[in-house]
């Protein structure tokens, strides 16, 4: 089932006290995400950039989830509780008109070199579908393109992103029904629907885009150490094999997936149209 959130109820964006120390953890967490991106991240940056004081009273949400979330006991050292807190102080500043100086976060200039390698990185990924089993992808290696996922953009910044991995040689023809051979490693981009639950009136298509930002970026670093992948989807009885294999909840949306190894193939790259061919409005 695609829209497993319509099993839920529509669920408001704001709920009672009582309401946020009942639910889960993880739509805990990801209301938490959501009120302190809507109500102090973008006014804050708006303030710091316009030059315009922020009101003291745009804070109160942020705190008040922040106090909730001490309330639930969850840990205070959780990265998602100590960027909030980060955020409250700099916000606590500007409204007191404080000089904010966010420049220690400023990246790096990007340099000439940083430029050609992230374009030919671009360019030169393939979808490769042939890989040497005999090749171990250390699961390092499989942890770093999965982080590399967790960067990506994300709707709301609600983290709905969730992982499983299998190798082939521990579950073999498990994952069939795609048309190429199975990878030695399979990635299946999950989602936990609960996060959703933050912001009901968010449309399926970003849900569903946010795994295919996650995916993109999985390409991209595993291209960028120097092995291959290739991006699936399955039909509903591959989908329903792997969730009665790994019992997973329903909840969890099982969205696309990625076979990744040590290629044996060099594909001719498919080739693109010149940009001028596909701009439809320029004005
Ligand atoms: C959403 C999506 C689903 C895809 N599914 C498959 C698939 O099931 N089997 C496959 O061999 N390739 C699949 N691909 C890979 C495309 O065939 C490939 O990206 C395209 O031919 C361009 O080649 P390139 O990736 O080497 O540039 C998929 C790509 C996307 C974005």
């Amino acid at each position: 089932m695609w829209d497993i959130l319509e099993k839920y109820e529509k669920a408001p964006l704001r709920l009672t006290d009582d309401e946020y120390l009942a639910v889960s953890d993880t739509e805990f967490r990801a209301r938490f995400r959501e009120r302190v991106h809507h109500t102090l991240e973008i006014q804050f940056y708006h303030a710091l950039q316009t030059g315009r004081p922020l009101d003291p009273d745009q804070l109160k949400t942020a705190e008040h989830m922040c106090g909730l979330w001490r309330q639930r006991g969850l840990p205070t050292g959780h990265h998602d509780y100590e960027y909030a807190q980060r955020i409250l102080a700099m916000a606590r500043d500007c409204a007191e008109g404080k000089t904010v100086d966010l420049s220690p976060y400023a990246p790096p200039a990007v340099t000439e070199k940083d430029r050609e390698a992230f374009f030919r990185a671009v360019h030169d990924r393939r979808s490769v579908r042939a890989f040497d089993h005999s090749r171990e992808v250390p699961d390092e290696l499989i942890d770093k393109v999965l982080n590399a996922g967790l960067w990506a953009a994300h709707a709301c910044n609600l983290q709905s992103i969730r992982y499983l991995v299998v190798r082939e040689k521990d579950e073999p023809w498990l994952l069939r029904g795609s048309d190429i051979p199975p990878g030695p490693v399979h990635i299946a981009v999950l989602q936990d629907e609960r996060c959703y639950l933050a912001n009901t009136v968010m449309s399926l298509k970003n849900r569903i885009l946010d795994a295919g930002a996650a995916t993109t970026n999985i390409l991209l670093a595993i291209h960028a150490h120097g092995l291959d992948g290739v991006w699936l989807t399955y039909e509903d009885p591959m989908i329903d094999r792997l969730r009665e294999r790994f019992g997973l909840d329903d909840y969890i949306r099982i969205v696309d997936f990625i076979d990744m190894g040590y290629g044996v193939q060099t594909p001719f790259p498919p080739q693109r149209p010149d940009v001028s061919e596909r701009v439809i409005v320029r004005v």
